[in-house]
């Protein structure tokens, strides 16, 4: 090739790279979660605070084009929000809150009532006048501070056993089972516009889903505002059934409210002995290797079940969307999940949909793929 030839197609390869890259430039922006679910449900993740503080930026980028929807992991519980009668830590819920405006996401406030992780000035009050009043200035000043800027506040978290009746806490003492009413209202009252949800952790147990509907009932008939029930969703491999998860779906959405997922995850190993539910005050000891099966890497045969058990989940998610408001990861990936490290600590669990290195997993394309497939 001579001279002349060579710098004509040069200059011509140059050309043709520069177009390629301009029509690459128009698609650079894949579809997330937030796009792909955006005309059937939210989209959210807990967030803990390296999250919230945009340590990482490429999990906040991560975060911004995924979800649509954020829950604050901790620091919003009464203990870190509320630590003593006079003092609120408002600065990071702040953060979450800003972030959230920044990318045009809803927020789920979590939570205002719930036993644990309870601040301890609650634990010692004995006289009903006294808890009224610490509850009404615990809610007035927090769900007044965000009010326009939290979508919804899950008021009531965890308030039920196993067997569908009333936990035994501070406020059933103290005040009788109305306190859930009473709480409810005063939320309502602070910012009439927030949404209220009921949030419990087993809602797919038959017993605790009689429990949760006759509760439910009871405040509606006191004249209570709830907009709907967050069923939290700490699943595994094989349990809840779907059945038993499209029945609570369906039976909660009879009482007229709304159902979130407000907890996903799904766990690939074993609870110790038959043990069940998502009480974040049971601990068990370490055990064998037989309870940790995965410390370096997920089997790819165990990777296709969870892809599977995503799917099957959120197939039954898109079939009843009439009803579901959200449905919420706990966590963005695999290493910053509590299921590392609860019942057992220290563990390795693979429950999400982003891997350690907040790379997709098969589970991510399992629930994106049935939106390609209803497209079809
Ligand atoms: C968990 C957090 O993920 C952990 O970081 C913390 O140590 C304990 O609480 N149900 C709930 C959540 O409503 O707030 C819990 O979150 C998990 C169970």
């Amino acid at each position: 090739m001579n001279k002349k030839y060579f710098y004509s197609a040069l200059v011509l390869i140059l050309l043709m790279a520069t177009s390629c890259q301009k029509k690459e430039e128009k698609i650079v922006k894949p579809e997330g979660l937030r796009d792909v679910f955006k005309d059937n449900f939210l989209i959210g993740a807990a967030l803990n605070v390296n999250q919230i503080l945009e340590k990482d930026s490429v999990q906040s980028a991560l975060i911004a084009s995924e979800f649509n929807s954020v829950t604050p992991e901790n620091v919003m519980k009464s203990m870190l929000i509320h630590p003593q009668k006079d003092t609120f830590n408002f600065e990071i819920p702040d953060k979450l809150v800003a972030l959230a405006e920044k990318n045009d996401m809803h927020v789920q406030g979590h939570t205002l009532v719930w036993h644990s992780q309870l601040s301890p000035f609650f634990k010692e009050i004995t006289d009903s006048t006294e808890m009224v009043e610490v509850l009404t200035n615990h809610i007035n000043t927090i769900v007044g501070r965000y009010k326009g800027k939290i979508d919804a506040w899950d008021v009531v978290n965890e308030a039920l056993n196993d067997d569908g009746t009333l936990r035994k806490t501070v406020f059933l003492d103290v005040l009788g089972e109305d306190y859930l009413s009473l709480v409810f209202k005063i939320a309502e009252k602070v910012d009439p516009n927030v949404e209220l949800y009921y949030n419990d952790y087993s809602m797919t147990n038959p017993s605790k889903r009689a429990g949760a509907i006759k509760m439910i009932k009871r405040m509606q008939e006191l004249g209570t505002k709830v907009n709907g029930i967050g069923m939290q969703g700490h699943w595994d491999l094989d349990t809840p059934s779907l059945e038993e998860i499209e029945k609570s779906i369906v039976d909660y959405a009879d009482l007229g409210i709304k159902v979130a997922i407000t907890e996903l995850d799904v766990s690939v190993i074993p609870m110790p002995w038959d043990f069940t539910g998502a009480d974040v005050n049971v601990k068990f000891e370490s055990g064998d290797a037989t309870m940790n099966p995965y410390p370096n890497k997920l089997p790819d045969s165990i990777q296709v079940k969870l892809a599977n058990r995503y799917a099957d989940i959120f197939k039954l998610f898109l079939k009843h969307q009439d009803k579901i408001s959200r449905v919420t990861l706990w966590g963005v990936n695999d290493g910053e999940s509590w299921k590392n490290d609860w019942p057992i600590n220290g563990r390795t669990n693979y429950p999400l949909l982003f891997d350690r290195n907040n790379g997709k997993k098969k589970a991510y394309y399992s629930i994106v793929n049935l939106k390609a497939d209803s497209k079809e």
